[in-house]
């Protein structure tokens, strides 16, 4: 198969590139990447070399630039996306731009191409928040925040090149992910390269939402088993069950840093935050996914990780982070 992995220098879609190009040894994978904030070259760096690698640099919202791209694969797997929802509360333009009209550009693309498989990459945040039980794939979507919305927004144009052209076309939805790799500003990176510094971490409202953190590796797996077991024409959830505050996250990076309690920091809340997420992922689990990660495990490999590759997320954490951040948190803490 060959793969055409929009957003893969990013940090799903980057390990998605190598775990397939190791597992899947006939498989080719050519990257789209526009390399915003969050893209990384340094991500592909274990790859660059193997013959079945291709990097392009360019936006998935250029139908010039994706058309030949799709014209040479077989599949389009789309991780490209804006996704944190604190930049979408400032800045929600961005996100409707690559996340609905990128989305579209591809699935236009993939049509084009006569691909008999497209994946694009969703999210759990889709459903909105989850006050008891666990949202299956029918449930309806209610999406709260910019972010979410436009990931809603891309998955009903894939349902539209469903129904409308019979396009085969999966989508994933994963719950929150962590692991190596990942841009610090999601909470478990930000708090691990927080902590590390001694700086505070900054705890939304009273810090009980919660949510289902799931490794990197273990999402990687789950959109693999989407795309290549699915039936092609389904949505399926990604998780692991699990239920974290922030609390807990801030309190296990704190316990395995060696650092005290007093770096918790209460601040503002998040505008409309959702407190909780929760899957149902059996559909999945019956083509034979499960995680291999638990919250722990995973958070003990994490912290190894940033403790060990300071090299690659020292220099994300300079101007252009601590602009953002001190918009986001200063009059927060300044309460
Ligand atoms: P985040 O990592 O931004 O993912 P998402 O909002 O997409 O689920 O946030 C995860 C949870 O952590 C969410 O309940 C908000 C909370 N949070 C904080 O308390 N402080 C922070 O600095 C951040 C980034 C998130």
């Amino acid at each position: 198969m060959r793969l055409l992995v929009t957003g893969g220098a990013g940090f799903i879609g980057s390990e998605f590139v190598r775990m397939t190009l190791r597992e899947h040894p006939d498989d080719s994978v050519t990257v789209l990447d526009r390399f915003t904030y969050a893209g990384n070259r340094r991500n592909l760096e274990s790859v660059q070399d193997d013959p079945r690698f291709m990097l392009v640099e360019g936006t998935i919202t250029s139908a010039e630039t994706v058309t030949p791209l799709a014209e040479a694969a077989d599949v389009i797997v789309n991780f490209a996306a804006e996704s944190h929802v604190d930049r979408s509360l400032e800045a929600p333009g961005e996100f409707i731009q690559t996340d609905v009209y990128g989305t579209y550009v591809l699935l236009e693309a993939a049509r084009q191409a006569g691909h008999e498989r497209f994946v694009q990459v969703s999210t759990d945040e889709v459903y909105g928040d989850v006050s008891s039980g666990r949202s299956s794939e029918s449930d309806r979507l209610l999406p709260r925040s910019p972010y979410s919305a436009s990931k809603a927004g891309g998955e009903m144009l894939v349902f539209a090149y469903r129904a409308s052209y019979g396009l085969n076309a999966t989508i994933t939805r994963g719950c929150n992910t962590f692991g190596h790799h990942q841009y610090p500003e999601k909470i478990i990176p930000l708090f691990i390269t927080n902590a590390m510094d001694d700086r505070p971490l900054p705890l939304y409202g009273d810090g009980t939402a919660v949510r289902d953190y799931m490794h990197v590796d273990d999402h990687s797996r789950g959109i693999d088993v989407a795309l290549r077991r699915g039936d092609g024409i389904s949505e399926y959830n990604i998780g692991t069950g699990g239920e974290v505050s922030g609390v807990t996250v801030a309190d296990t990076v704190l316990r395995l840093l060696d650092k005290p309690g007093s770096l918790k920091q209460f601040v503002q809340d998040r505008l409309g935050h959702d407190r909780r997420y929760a899957l149902d992922s059996s559909n999945l689990a019956a083509l034979g996914w499960a995680p291999r990660f638990d919250f722990e495990t995973g958070m003990a490999e994490t912290v190894r990780w940033y403790a060990e590759n300071e090299d690659w997320w020292r220099p994300l954490k300079s101007g252009a982070f601590w602009e953002f951040y001190s918009r986001n948190y200063r009059p927060l803490i300044a309460r």
